[in-house]
């Protein structure tokens, strides 16, 4: 079946976009890789003169029988011994000449076939032309989506709770986030739909979504997959961009069972073949994509490592081209040591064995997670003001606390539920754990003019939380950190533990 292609949404591009023309010395560089040409055309330092000669490494090899964390015993079973060279590609290797010049601002080819390979692998793409290119991450990915779409004054949507640094990346450049109401299935459609049905003419119209939907940063929530149809049909009425920004797609987990034996029964054998692994995953908005609407972040982040600074954006193929060359006047491209140590090991991996990655991630992660909830049944205080949402992807959980249990809410705290929360926060840091407030992460955006009161978040005003993560530290820390953690709120609320 031939494909369409994506539509046409560069009536969305911001000022700064519109404006930008392409800096005409990157229109030749391609020409420095052609042997007929003698290239005078650019300030290329020769590569006889980068001082590496080659780069080694020693990684974990598939399929990582031990498990994924295992120490390398340098044995031929579970080492990877990779050497790049300078001047040769071989294995699918980015020579190393090529990857520590200029050039391939959207990505050293080998890395980008196998991103490629593997995007199609994970999702179902409905239109023809859309590309990768390689970032230093989700969080440039971000701030380059802001500045090629968005204008000082423009509104975006985001969770009414979102990951702070995003939305200070988009208020530094006058962006205002808007929230929108979640539960603990993420953005719930109506809503959304409520309030653009109800948006205030004057304002500008929200012209992205940002969101996390899986593993939400802070929340811990994931959303539903049958929202995402939901929520990109709002899209399309509201013409709006949705930006999924998913470092925490791969930390997917089994669903917790509270009964360890019951647990320990249903996770025997859980290590999944690839084909169950990959039909558990959640529907991704890039595979209910049919227009081209949907940008989405990818990271190595969380799933290799934070110092790697490499992640991917996937989208139609015109937006992305607007990536780059705002891309070419700011990081240029993601560094080359990077892209050559990422490539030369997943390509030695291959598909299956990147899988195999995943897949051990999934199963380390499903049992810190289920230290965490084991941890917060025990440690935290027996009241109906804590509640716990067990996670079922990414690093966070929360407990959420009803302000208004607390015996001095309406004394002391003169009925504020922020007064509680810096309460709790002063004494989780004198007990030596660290926890962090919901209100941190709170999105408030606003229009000019506004938008009208029945538009914002209701919910209920007592309720405040607290994001802790089960990713951060060791078991035994982990178990220990929740202990302080409920008796710092024991203490708070008067409650003796049992
Ligand atoms: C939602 C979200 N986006 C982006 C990032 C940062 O990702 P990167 O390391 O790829 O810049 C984080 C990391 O904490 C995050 O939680």
């Amino acid at each position: 079946m031939t494909l369409p292609n994506a539509r046409d949404f560069s009536h969305l591009y911001s000022e700064e976009t519109k404006a930008r023309k392409p800096s005409p010395l990157k229109t030749c560089i391609h020409l420095f890789h052609d042997p007929n040409i003698i290239f005078l055309g650019g300030g290329l330092p020769m590569s006889d003169f980068f001082p590496w000669d080659n780069l080694q490494a020693n990684a974990a090899l598939p399929p990582f029988t031990n498990g994924i964390g295992s120490a390398l015993t340098g044995s031929k079973d579970d080492s990877l011994s990779l050497a790049v060279k300078k001047n040769e590609a071989s294995e699918g290797d980015i020579p190393l000449a090529r990857a520590l010049q200029y050039g391939f601002s959207a990505g050293q080819p080998e890395l980008i076939k196998f991103l490629k390979e593997h995007t199609e692998i994970i999702h179902d793409l409905k239109y023809a032309n859309w590309n990768v290119i390689a970032t230093t991450g989700n969080t440039n990915a971000w701030e380059s989506t802001l500045r090629v779409f968005c204008n000082r004054g423009d509104v975006i949507l985001t969770e009414a709770h979102s990951f702070s640094s995003s939305l200070s990346s988009a208020e530094a450049q006058g962006v205002a986030c808007f929230p929108v109401p979640i539960d603990n299935d993420g953005i719930i459609p109506e809503k959304l739909e409520e309030i653009l049905d109800n948006w205030t003419p004057e304002a500008p119209k929200p012209k992205l979504l940002y969101t996390i939907p899986t593993g939400q940063n802070p929340t811990g929530t994931s959303l539903a997959d049958a929202r995402k149809v939901e929520i990109y049909r709002i899209a399309q009425k509201h013409d709006f961009l949705i930006v999924e920004d998913e470092p925490y797609y791969f930390l997917q987990m089994e669903p917790y069972v509270a009964d360890v034996k019951a647990r320990e029964e249903s996770q025997s054998g859980a290590k999944k073949s690839h084909e169950e692994f990959l039909k558990s995953l959640a529907k991704t908005f890039l595979s209910v994509d049919t227009e081209g609407r949907v940008i989405r972040l990818d990271s190595f982040s969380k799933v290799l490592a934070p110092g790697t600074r490499l992640g991917w954006i996937t989208g139609a193929a015109p937006l992305l081209q607007r990536y780059v060359e705002l891309h070419e006047m700011t990081i240029q491209a993601p560094a080359g040591f990077t892209q050559t140590l990422v490539a030369a090991t997943l390509n030695r991996w291959g598909q299956e064995g990147y899988i195999d990655w995943l897949i051990g991630l999934r199963h380390e992660y499903t049992l810190k997670r289920d230290c965490a909830l084991d941890g917060l049944h025990k440690y935290l205080p027996k009241s109906d003001a804590f509640k716990v949402n067990p996670p079922i992807a990414g690093m966070f959980f929360t407990v959420a606390i009803d302000a208004s249990a607390h015996p001095a809410f309406a004394t002391k705290f003169n009925s504020d539920p922020s007064l509680v929360e810096k309460a709790i926060y002063d004494k989780v840091i004198a007990r030596q754990v660290l926890v962090v407030p919901g209100s941190w992460f709170k999105a408030d955006g606003e229009t000019v003019p506004p938008q009208p009161q029945s538009s914002k978040s209701a919910g209920n005003p007592n309720e405040i939380f607290f994001r802790g993560t089960y990713a951060a530290v060791a078991p035994e820390k982990l178990l220990e950190g929740l202990k302080r953690l409920g008796q710092a709120l024991g203490e708070e609320f008067g409650i003796t533990s049992a």
